[in-house]
């Protein structure tokens, strides 16, 4: 059978640093509270230029050159995006011919944070297919443009950036010994889109809109749905917390991540928490924890490897992955 076998990871993050005390000149906040509650430290805001596709092909690039791949090897190209730069065309086509891939197919997820992890359970079962070979997988925004900057409760806990890996379908036996994607596990329940929304869009209100959140409705939510979802990824498989070498979650808030790895008795020494750096990068998060954890060679080749995500929607997953 075949795997979708990671060959490459890479990231992008906007020059400008913004920290906790620079916001506190913004808005009533301080970073004693932001620290507290969410443990974010700083995070990096998108300039003039700096686009949600200009990041997304800045990360592929480097993932592309980790994988020794050229842009003829390329066939399929997943951007996870909510901030896309332009309504049409989408992120992922503006991605494709910056980087002057010509063939195969390109296109957008919208999954708001879980965005990454849909992202990568499409590309695989394109892979596993047949239909396509070799894939750039792309978490890329700048909610930064959809913040309420008036609004301390939502916008301390957001940055920009984006982060990609390039996925091979290779054979395998087919077993969990195997190098690549071994489960994805995704859900969605529309019912709770009060609890997280933007309150604009081009078919309603014909304008951007700013990003809304109850957040303590959020936090009982993410937790609950989180452990969940990794769960039935490690029933999929028959593998285990013990098993795991490295959990690496949606980077939205400190006490959600260490919540979660309890509750999975997962410990703390194997979750990688990059949240303090880079807040909330929504569909980013993943790939740029991925990137900053392999960068640091605490990932390596067999290493096995949880991911997750929640966002907005709702919408929740998790890939299980021999690295
Ligand atoms: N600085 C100072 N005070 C603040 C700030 C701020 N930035 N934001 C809110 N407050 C105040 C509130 O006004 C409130 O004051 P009051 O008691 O006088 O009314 C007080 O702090 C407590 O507010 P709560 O909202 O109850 O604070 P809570 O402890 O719930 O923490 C937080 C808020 C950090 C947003 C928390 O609910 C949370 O982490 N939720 C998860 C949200 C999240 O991570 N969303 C990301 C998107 S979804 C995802 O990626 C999973």
């Amino acid at each position: 059978m075949l795997r979708s076998v990671v060959r490459g990871v890479g990231s992008a993050l906007p020059k400008k640093t913004l920290t906790n005390d620079d916001l506190a000149k913004i808005v009533d906040t301080s970073d004693d509270w932001i620290v507290q509650r969410t443990g974010i430290e700083r995070r990096q805001i998108a300039g003039e230029g700096e686009t949600t596709s200009t990041l997304g092909t800045k990360a592929a690039r480097a993932a592309m050159a980790q994988a020794g791949w050229a842009p003829e090897d390329i066939d399929l190209i997943v951007v996870a995006t909510s901030t896309p730069d332009n309504t049409f065309p989408s992120s992922a086509t503006q991605i494709q011919a910056a980087l002057g891939i010509t063939q195969g197919v390109a296109f957008d997820l919208q999954a708001v944070c879980a965005g990454f992890v849909f992202a990568v359970a499409t590309a695989d079962k394109f892979l596993l297919s047949g239909s396509h070979r070799r894939a750039l997988v792309i978490g890329a925004e700048t909610f930064s443009r959809i913040l309420d900057w008036n609004d301390r409760s939502t916008c301390v806990l957001f940055g920009d950036g984006a982060g990609a890996i390039a996925l091979e379908a290779v054979p395998g036996r087919g077993d969990t010994r195997d190098r690549g994607v071994l489960t994805t596990q995704i859900r969605s329940d529309g019912r709770h889109r009060a609890k997280l929304f933007v309150d604009g869009g081009p078919s309603s209100t014909q304008t951007v809109g700013h990003l809304r959140m109850e957040g303590k409705e959020v936090f009982r939510f993410a937790v609950g749905q989180v452990t969940g979802v990794v769960k039935d990824a490690f029933e999929a498989t028959g593998l285990t917390a013990e098993d795991l070498d490295w959990f690496v979650p949606h980077q939205a808030n400190r006490r959600i991540i260490d919540m979660s790895a309890q509750k999975l008795g997962i410990a703390p020494e194997k979750v990688v928490v990059t949240v303090q750096d880079h807040g909330n990068t929504s569909a980013a998060s993943v790939p740029l924890a991925l990137s900053v954890a392999v960068a640091d060679g605490r990932i390596k080749p067999g290493h096995l490897v949880m991911l997750e995500a929640v966002g907005g929607g709702f919408t929740w997953g998790a890939a299980l992955l021999r690295w």
